[in-house]
């Protein structure tokens, strides 16, 4: 007879099969689940995760839309919350960790098959947890919806984020990359078929629960962390329910963690320049220029039509824009 585990496996891979898929191209394939494209190489992760994952009232989320300044929201946040634990600036984990090794990403914690030893894993972090996810709003677990830890999301203009992936695409993936052009990318981009696209359903997903419940969804563009990082990292530690104190203030506290999470300071640190990221990518390729309007040195006239006519049909009217 067929172990539970047994069953539920061959469940899965039945439902893998028959999803509709599409070649990717930072992602090699997708398929389509609960309306987003999953990379499929972590569609056993994403299952895992919303079948498994116990949050608690006191984790903190950071969920992003890829190559929006995950690595950078990750790195701030994990700093604010534990400047008591390492509070000194010479020997902190963000100086010999990547922000993605501190903050690992849910869908690829769960991408294992022993799912009992990483439970028990999870259950024992020191706490709060800060844990990244890039799935979906309407496709994260339950137990994250129904309990009452917070979730601060970044999202970028989509002009520069497109230039961002289509970059680190080529780094990553340059055989599957060489076959389009980054027109032909772009089309594939507009009719939201990248890992975990569309970006107008993503972004608005969280957009609208930020406006539901703003305590519960902090909602962050790129271009203002840039614009006024100082503020937002008090916005940030604000909604974590974990202010600045004056004399916090006073002693420069939130200058070195602004300092310590710096595009220059974390691109040029060795263990960000060096290394494999999984075994997958080079550390290096998540740090580039770190700049805004980036892509005016990649758009033609063509592309700058096609991409702002699909902002206005798909973010048209909600508010959100860029
Ligand atoms: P560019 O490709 O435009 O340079 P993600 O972390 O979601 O993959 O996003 C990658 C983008 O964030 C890249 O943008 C990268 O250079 C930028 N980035 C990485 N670390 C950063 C930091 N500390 N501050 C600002 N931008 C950063």
């Amino acid at each position: 007879m067929a172990s539970t585990e047994g069953l539920q496996a061959y469940e899965e891979d039945n439902l893998l099969l028959s999803l509709p898929k599409e070649k990717g191209w930072a992602a090699r394939h997708l398929c389509l689940f609960q309306g987003f494209w999953c990379p499929s190489a972590f569609f056993q992760g994403v299952i895992n995760f919303q079948k498994h994952f116990q949050a608690k009232g006191s984790d903190v989320i950071v969920a992003t839309v890829p190559k929006s300044g995950t690595t950078w929201l990750k790195a701030l946040t994990f700093a604010i919350i534990n400047r008591q634990r390492f509070s000194s600036s010479h020997n902190h984990p963000l100086l010999t960790s990547n922000s993605h090794e501190l903050v690992p990403f849910l869908e690829f914690v769960f991408h294992v098959d022993n799912i009992q030893d990483k439970l028990s894993h999870l259950s024992n972090m020191t706490e709060p947890r800060v844990f990244g996810t890039h799935v979906p709003f309407p496709s994260l677990p339950k137990s994250i919806k129904e309990s009452n830890c917070k979730i601060v999301y970044i999202c970028r203009n989509p002009f520069d984020t497109f230039v961002s992936h289509w970059i680190f695409a080529n780094k990553i993936n340059p055989h599957s990359m060489h076959e389009l052009t980054i027109e032909e990318t772009l089309e594939k981009y507009c009719k939201g078929i990248l890992g975990f696209g569309p970006t107008w359903e993503h972004m608005l997903g969280y957009w609208k629960e930020s406006i539901a419940n703003p305590n519960r969804v902090l909602f962050l563009k790129y271009e203002e962390l840039k614009e006024d990082v100082n503020f937002y990292v008090k916005r940030v530690a604000e909604f974590l329910d974990c202010p600045f104190t004056e004399e916090e203030e006073s002693n420069g506290v939130i200058e070195n963690i602004i300092n310590l999470c710096s595009f220059e300071k974390m691109k040029n640190l060795e263990v960000n320049k060096s290394g494999t990221f999984d075994r997958n990518f080079e550390k290096k390729h998540l740090f580039r220029k770190g700049k805004v309007g980036d892509w005016v040195n990649y758009f033609s006239p063509a592309m700058i039509e096609k991409l702002s006519k699909t902002m206005e049909e798909k973010l048209g009217g909600s508010g959100l824009s860029f």
